[in-house]
């Protein structure tokens, strides 16, 4: 399962770029504005510093500047992805970007009907929100179940990519229901780590050591 970040500020990157566990990442349009940059400055660098694919988002409405913008993403660098609303402009662009060899995320999917459609349309991932489905009341982990089956039923190869993941607990349903990726913000990315055992055990095992008076280095 690969795991990506979902922002777009460079020194959380950086910083979690060397566990060499980060896999990819994803910007939208309200990370880019969070982040403060000049987007294709911040999109350069962010491609530069991970090798994985790195979603950067259109902000057209219409199929035909979606394609327009996403060639333009697409020219930043080899491992841009390009991110595109689940609408039927946005999957008519993925097909038109898609048939180009250009890989599309399809975001704001809050469906298996939508995301069978996205597969449909050639989409390389499909971004699921669980968080924001969670937070309206309804089952994010039991959405990623039922895409995960549709896709296997029918073969698609779209890679479900587990989005708007909000703690370690989403992380491991996305792995349970067998998501091919999770993008987590960096917050949440430092807290796969964190359990209140290893830091007990940890202070054990370093108390019983030091009183052994010995060194390894
Ligand atoms: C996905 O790629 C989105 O950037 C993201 O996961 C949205 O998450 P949010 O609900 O925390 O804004």
């Amino acid at each position: 399962m690969k795991l990506f970040l979902d922002t777009a500020d460079i020194a959380e990157i950086r910083t979690w770029a060397e566990t060499g566990l980060v896999d990819g990442v994803t910007t939208n349009p309200s990370l880019v504005a969070k982040s403060g940059r000049p987007f294709f400055e911040a999109l350069k660098e962010i491609c530069d510093t991970v090798a994985g694919p790195i979603s950067a988002e259109v902000v057209a409405l219409d199929a035909a500047t979606m394609v327009v913008e996403g060639r333009k993403l697409s020219d930043v660098a080899d491992n841009v992805v390009v991110k595109l609303p689940l609408t039927v402009e946005g999957l008519k662009a993925c097909r038109a970007l898609a048939d180009d060899s250009i890989a599309c995320n399809v975001t704001l999917c809050f469906s298996a009907a939508q995301a069978l459609l996205a597969a449909k349309a050639g989409a390389a991932y499909i971004s699921p929100f669980i968080g924001r489905l969670d937070d309206a009341g309804h089952d994010g982990a039991a959405l990623l179940g039922e895409i995960r089956e549709i896709y296997d039923i029918y073969g698609f190869s779209t890679e479900i990519l587990a989005a708007s993941i909000r703690s370690p607990l989403h992380v491991r349903d996305a792995a349970l229901a067998g998501a091919d990726c999770a993008t987590l913000p960096a917050k949440v990315f430092g807290q796969l780590y964190q359990h209140p055992l290893t830091d007990k055990g940890l202070a054990a095992f370093l108390a019983d050591w030091k009183t052994t008076g010995q060194t390894i280095v």
